[in-house]
């Protein structure tokens, strides 16, 4: 079976493997449910919960995680004012049996670590377009983690939302980021030049995108 990325990727995955793309036993009743499901079989995934917002909110104290952050550092109150409309609407989408209109994935070890979050964001008036983003534990990073979770809602917008389009972005200085982006087949759509504001200057930011048919490209 060939591997995608780091030889210990939790999960093997072929971009060019339609069955593979996506983890192969991802429960989906479950997770539409509010259940936690298994995501390989040494983590599992969620819909964000209440109980995440804590862990989320202590990762985003982190320097090296914000360190290309455009909404960070942020008082807590402003994360959890983000955060609290969007647990709470998940759960009652949930309850009423439909996809969350914002979903947001949460990872945990199968200890219950938290290790990271890929949210996929409408974008207000473009039906079908939803922007992606996530933020990993320190704890988390270099596992391909990151690549394998982006894969799963990037596979996850576009079978179960019908999404036409992803974007992304990340700053210039964030290789990591882009990496992700790019091993998860979204493809560099443009640069716009010092638009974030770093300790020492300004950098770039590069536009990532990808869209429903060529989601099926990579498939083929
Ligand atoms: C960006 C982030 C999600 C990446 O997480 P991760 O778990 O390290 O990601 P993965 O292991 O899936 O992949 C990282 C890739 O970047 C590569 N990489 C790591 N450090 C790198 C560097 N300094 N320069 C270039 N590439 C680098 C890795 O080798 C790997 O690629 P490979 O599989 O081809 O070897 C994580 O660092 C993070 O949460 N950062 C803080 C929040 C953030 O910046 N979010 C993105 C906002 S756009």
């Amino acid at each position: 079976m060939r591997k995608i990325g780091r030889k210990n990727s939790p999960i093997p995955i072929g971009i060019k493997n339609k069955k593979r793309f996506m983890p192969a036993k991802i429960d989906f009743d479950a997770l539409k449910a509010g259940q936690s499901v298994l995501f390989g079989s040494e983590y599992t995934l969620s819909f964000i919960r209440q109980s995440d917002l804590n862990d989320i909110v202590e990762t985003l104290h982190d320097e090296e995680v914000i360190a290309f952050l455009h909404f960070a550092p942020s008082p807590d109150s402003l994360y959890e004012a983000y955060f609290q409309p969007i647990i709470a609407d998940t759960a009652s989408q949930i309850e009423r049996g439909e996809w969350p209109e914002t979903p947001t994935f949460t990872l945990r070890d199968n200890k219950g670590k938290y290790m990271g979050m890929v949210g996929l964001q409408p974008v207000i008036f473009l039906e079908g377009n939803y922007e992606i983003g996530y933020q990993f534990a320190r704890h988390a990073w270099g596992k391909g983690l990151a690549t394998t979770t982006c894969r799963f809602a990037t596979a996850f917008a576009f079978e179960k939302l019908r999404a036409h389009k992803l974007a992304a972005d990340c700053y210039a200085g964030n290789a990591r980021s882009a990496r992700v982006l790019e091993k998860t087949g979204f493809q560099r759509e443009g640069v716009q030049k010092g638009y974030y504001r770093i300790h020492n200057g300004f950098d770039d930011r590069l536009i990532y995108g990808m869209t429903s048919e060529q989601f099926a490209r990579l498939k083929a």
